[in-house]
């Protein structure tokens, strides 16, 4: 009854994730499909979209994102099957850890099927908007993608890149590549940097044109640096995995792309 979500469905996906107040997924959803066709899943009954869930595979790593099921639907065992399914799908891709960032609600249902928490994550926001700068990437492009990869343990390339052409940015180098910044919408991240003076100073030349970030909470520089930008606190969610460690470098995560991403 799970069945393959294809961009023809993207409408009713955005409603249902707005239904149960996933509104970053109802936003990044459609590049979700861009980055990955083949890794979305959903029920239908009686024609309605009633479950879903998305898969973004970084190599050995997978990347569970908005898991909703209507809430006339709810605790009957559709979350679970929807969930099996990816998991099904990405191990026979070759993923060994799964990992995604849990509502409250999502996380029960998580740790039934084994995930542990690794830390929190801090959704930050602000209303006002200043000037800010951010410039085309490109050039950096095989730089950024190194440096994502020594920092999450996992090969991003592709979301990156999407993101590189859709958005801008900043980055901060001596010779090597020290931290990039990324400006979508009105979102701050992916921030990835090797020093807390280059995430910093990414922060503080790039948040004027942003309103939200999902920031690692055991990152206390990145969070200072989001502080001192006058963004606050909005609602946490946990980071959760189901595998082996990844290989990622805490200290260098400085926000997210999305919650459904990582
Ligand atoms: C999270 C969500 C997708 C789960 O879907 P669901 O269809 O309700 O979940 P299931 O019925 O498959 O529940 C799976 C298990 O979790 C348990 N569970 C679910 N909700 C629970 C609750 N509120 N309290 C305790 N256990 C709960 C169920 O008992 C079930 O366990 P079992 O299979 O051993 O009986 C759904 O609640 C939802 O859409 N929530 C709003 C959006 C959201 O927060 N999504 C998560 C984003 S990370």
């Amino acid at each position: 009854m799970v069945q393959p979500l294809r961009a023809a469905d993207v409408p009713a996906a955005i409603a249902l994730l707005e239904r149960v107040g996933l509104p970053s997924g109802a936003a990044n959803l459609a590049r979700y499909l861009r980055w990955q066709p083949a890794g979305a899943w959903g029920v239908v009954e009686h024609g309605a979209l009633v479950g879903m869930v998305t898969l973004l595979q970084f190599g050995h790593v997978g990347f569970v994102g908005c898991m909703a099921v209507d809430p006339g639907r709810q605790a009957r065992g559709l979350g679970r099957v929807l969930l099996e399914h990816a998991h099904a799908a990405g191990r026979r891709a070759g993923v060994i850890t799964l990992l995604l960032e849990a509502t409250p609600s999502g996380q029960r249902l998580y740790e039934k099927l084994g995930y542990v928490v690794d830390h929190e994550t801090l959704i930050v926001s602000r209303s006002r908007v200043a000037p800010s700068d951010p410039v085309a990437l490109d050039h950096e492009r095989r730089a950024i993608f190194e440096l994502d990869r020594g920092a999450t343990g996992s090969p991003r390339d592709v979301m990156i890149g999407g993101l590189i052409d859709e958005g801008r940015g900043g980055v901060e180098r001596t010779t090597v590549l020290a931290g990039y910044g990324l400006v979508v919408g009105d979102r701050l991240g992916p921030v990835i940097a090797r020093d807390p003076g280059a995430g910093r100073a990414l922060v503080d030349r790039l948040a004027g044109a942003c309103t939200v970030a999902a920031v690692p909470a055991p990152n206390e520089p990145a969070m200072a640096a989001f502080a001192a930008n006058g963004f606050g606190y909005t609602r946490s969610l946990r980071r959760m995995r189901l595998g082996p460690p990844v290989g990622s470098n805490p200290a260098w995560l400085w926000s997210l792309a999305s919650s459904g991403a990582g």
